[in-house]
Order: C-alpha cells, then sequence, then structure tokens
C-alpha cells in the first residue's frame, strides 16, 4: 500500500468513532439523562432550568479534569447551595435548583455523559432569552445573549 492509501484506510477506519463514541459509563447515563432534561431542556420557554451545553462549558472551566468535574456536578445534584452555584444569572431566575436524591452511581454516569456529551449549542434559548430580556428593559443580558448568537449559532435555523 502507498503512503496515502494508509492514510486514508486511517481515516476511514477513525472518522465514525471521533464524533460520536462515548465511554460505557456516559452511554448509561444518556439513558438517564432524561431526569435532567426535564428541566435542562433548552427549547423550554420560559425555562426551567440552564441548558446543560452552558452548565458544561462552566463546569469545564472550572475543573482540573474529569473527575474534578464529576465530583462538582454529583455534589451539586445531591445538595444544591448558593456557595457552590457557577450558572449566577439561571439562580437570580430560576431560583436555585431542587436536589434530586438519585443514588451516586448513577448520578457519576450522569455527570460522566455530561462530561463527554456534544451538546448543540443552545440558541433557540438564547433567542428567546434576548427577546425576553430585551422586553423587561434588560440591556445587559440582552447584550450577552445576542453575543451568544452571533459567536455560536450564526448560520444556525
Ligand atoms: C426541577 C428542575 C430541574 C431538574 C429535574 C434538574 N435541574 Fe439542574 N438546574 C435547575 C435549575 C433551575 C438550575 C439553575 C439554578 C442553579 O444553578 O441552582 C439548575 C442548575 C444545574 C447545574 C448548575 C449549578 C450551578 O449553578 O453551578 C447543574 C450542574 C445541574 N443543574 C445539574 C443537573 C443534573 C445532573 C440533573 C439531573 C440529574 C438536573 N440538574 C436536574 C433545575 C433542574
Amino acid at each position: 500500500m502507498s503512503r496515502r492509501t494508509v492514510f486514508l484506510f486511517l481515516l476511514a477506519t477513525l472518522a465514525p468513532a471521533a464524533g460520536s463514541a462515548l465511554s460505557p459509563e456516559a452511554r448509561e447515563g444518556q439513558a438517564l439523562f432524561p431526569a435532567c432534561h426535564v428541566c435542562h431542556d433548552p427549547t423550554l420557554a420560559p425555562p426551567l432550568g440552564p441548558p446543560m451545553w452552558g452548565v458544561q462549558r462552566r463546569y469545564r472551566n472550572a475543573s482540573l479534569d474529569k473527575e474534578d468535574f464529576v465530583e462538582r456536578i454529583v455534589a451539586f445534584v445531591k445538595a444544591p447551595s448558593l456557595e457552590q452555584a457557577l450558572m449566577t444569572p439561571a439562580v437570580e431566575r430560576l431560583g436555585l435548583m431542587p436536589a434530586l436524591p438519585l443514588p451516586d452511581d448513577m448520578l457519576h454516569k450522569i455527570a460522566a455523559y455530561i462530561w463527554e456529551a456534544d451538546f448543540a449549542p443552545p440558541c433557540e434559548h438564547w433567542r428567546n432569552a434576548a427577546r425576553w430580556a430585551e422586553s423587561t428593559g434588560d440591556a445587559a443580558h440582552a447584550a450577552h445573549d445576542a453575543r451568544m448568537l452571533q459567536r455560536f449559532c450564526s448560520g444556525r435555523p
């Protein structure tokens, strides 16, 4: 085989795995995720929780690694507190999330899924939020949502 053929062969075998592969643990977490999605569904208007796209981003930024991320998510879901909360605008608008007393192993799997998942940017959520912020005269939030839309959603329906 030529070098080029080898390269194309490798590309063909690797490509399908690259996008969608979840670890077995995260796949189990995905099956349990509807317990969170009921509130974290980004298409709800008005929203019942912040879209997981943003939660994942904030928690990834605040965490050292996957293990730290999972521990932080599990700790928050078991006992939400203002001290730990990172999603300040969501807390201000919706109040603190209620504690969900699910077994630890389930929460670990769900958190592993949230770490690995490829959530779509919540464009519809930002559009609704921008409109809502404008109608209530909240210029700072309207501008923030407009920036997010421009940055992550240009060209998306
Ligand atoms: C009854 C609705 C509801 C359900 C069910 C729910 N959440 Fe939430 N969640 C919220 C709300 C509202 C917020 C925003 C307020 C806050 O941050 O406490 C939130 C925020 C969060 C945050 C960010 C906390 C922060 O501010 O740092 C995490 C992490 C989270 N949820 C994880 C989960 C997971 C995991 C599940 C499923 C096991 C889940 N939630 C189920 C309503 C819900």
